[in-house]
C-alpha cells in the first residue's frame, strides 16, 4: 500500500467516524446534563470530553491538510504543500496527543459508567466505548505504519532537495 493509500484509508474510516462521532457525544452528554440526578460529574465528563474533541479536531486537520499531503507528495516526487509548523515536533506532540486521547477517553468511560444507570447514560458508556476502540485501532495504525513511513520519506525528500 503506498503512503496516499493508506491515509486516504485512515481518514476515510478513523476521521470520518469521529466527525461523525464527535459532536453525536457532545448532543448525548448535553442531554443526560438535563438530568439533574448527575450533578458535577456530568459537567467535569462534558469538560474533559470537549479538551478530548478540541485536540482530537485539531489534531485531524493538520494530519489531512498539512501531514498526509505532504507524505503522498514526497512519495511522487512532488513538492509538498507549504507547512505552517515545524513538521518533526508536530509529529513529536501528535504521538503524545495519540497516548492522552487514549487514556482521557478510557478514564471517560469509567467516569460515565459510574453515573446512575438510565438509558441514556448506556447509550453514552457503549458510544463512548466504540469511540475508545476505534481510537486505539486508528492510532496504532498512525504510530506503527504511518509516522514511520513519514519520516522516512521526510529524509529521502531531504536527500532529494540538497
Ligand atoms: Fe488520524
Ligand atoms: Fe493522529
Amino acid at each position: 500500500m503506498t503512503f496516499k493509500e493508506l491515509t486516504d484509508s485512515i481518514v476515510a474510516v478513523h476521521h470520518s467516524f469521529l466527525r461523525r462521532e464527535l459532536p453525536a457525544i457532545s448532543a448525548q452528554l448535553e442531554d443526560l446534563a438535563k438530568d439533574l440526578r448527575h450533578g458535577n460529574e456530568i459537567s467535569e465528563a462534558q469538560s474533559l470530553f470537549k479538551k478530548v474533541r478540541d485536540k482530537v479536531e485539531a489534531h485531524l486537520k493538520d494530519e489531512e491538510t498539512t501531514l498526509f499531503p505532504t507524505g503522498s507528495a514526497l512519495e511522487l516526487g512532488q513538492t509538498p504543500p507549504q507547512a505552517e509548523f515545524d513538521l518533526l515536533e508536530r509529529l513529536a506532540s501528535m504521538e503524545k496527543e495519540h497516548d492522552n486521547c487514549g487514556s482521557s477517553l478510557k478514564l471517560l468511560v469509567q467516569m460515565l459508567s459510574q453515573l446512575p444507570a438510565s438509558n441514556l447514560q448506556k447509550t453514552l458508556v457503549t458510544s463512548v466505548s466504540a469511540l475508545s476502540q476505534d481510537m486505539d485501532e486508528h492510532v496504532r495504525k498512525e504510530n506503527t505504519e504511518v509516522h514511520p513511513r513519514f519520516l522516512e520519506l521526510l529524509g529521502a525528500g531531504g536527500k532529494s532537495r540538497s
